[in-house]
């Protein structure tokens, strides 16, 4: 038995460049807390028994004080530094996990994530090693040419928006991220442009990734607009 069964990994080292604002999005104050403080608040009163928390090497410190401490965060075991890329900070977060069969890999600019959503995460987990959550879209969706004309136009039924949390067996996720980088090494041309986790997994694994209910709600802010949502959304 691994010495955690479920364990979190929580993104905050992105720059928050189409925010644009002075201090990265996920400090920035919604409701009275950071953007940051929600998602580990809702893993501190979940089964999760672990978090790393990923950060920029300029804000370890920052976070260890002024989040960690200051609202008393006891399962943020550590705070690592994370990378250039999404995937280099999340990749820093599997090193730094303690032993546990599962994670789920969460953005920090997700301030909806809650019971209800983890909940959903965890119990797909007894049967599957690969999960995400994500909601069926609304709009219809176009593939554009690259000359900016409607090229395609995928069924609408079968697509989602992918959000997070993204769940999986540790070994599955760790061993998918290694050939990743295995890959990328040899042969950067054919290494897919990762923007998700489950990417990774579908495409440096046999595994299936089960897509599982999010909520509309569970936006990422990532535009000065979200924060208007995000404020909406966490006032109830
Ligand atoms: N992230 C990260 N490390 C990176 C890039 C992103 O940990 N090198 C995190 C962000 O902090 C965020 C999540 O991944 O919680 C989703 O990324 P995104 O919304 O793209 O955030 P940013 O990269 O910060 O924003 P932008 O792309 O606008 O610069
Ligand atoms: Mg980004």
């Amino acid at each position: 038995m691994s010495k955690h069964q479920y364990s979190a990994i929580v993104l905050a080292a992105g720059k928050g460049s189409r925010m644009g604002s002075d201090i990265p999005k996920q400090y920035l104050t919604v409701c009275d807390y950071p953007i940051l403080y929600y998602s580990l608040k809702a893993f501190e009163d979940s089964r999760v028994s672990q978090v790393v928390l990923v950060t920029g090497a300029e804000d370890v410190e920052y976070c260890q004080k002024n989040i960690v401490e200051k609202y008393g965060f006891k399962k943020v075991l550590r705070i690592v530094s994370g990378g250039a890329k999404r995937y280099d900070s999340v990749y820093s977060g599997i090193c730094a996990l303690e032993e546990t069969e599962y994670v789920l890999i969460q953005d920090g600019a997700r301030p909806m994530l809650d019971a209800a959503i983890i909940g959903r995460t965890i119990a797909a987990l007894e049967n599957i090693k690969a999960c995400v959550v994500g909601m069926p879209v609304k709009d219809t969706i176009k593939i554009a040419d690259a000359d900016g004309y409607a090229s395609q136009t995928p069924d609408r039924n079968l697509l989602w928006q992918i959000q997070t949390p993204q769940a999986f067996s540790y070994q599955l996720i760790r061993t998918s991220y290694e050939k990743m980088f295995q890959l990328k090494k040899q042969d950067v041309q054919n290494c897919p442009n990762i923007t998700d986790d489950a990417m990774v997994v579908e495409h440096f694994s046999g595994e299936k990734v089960k897509l599982i209910e999010g909520s509309y709600e569970n936006i990422k802010v990532t535009t000065p607009e979200d924060l208007k949502l995000a404020e909406i959304f966490l006032k109830k």
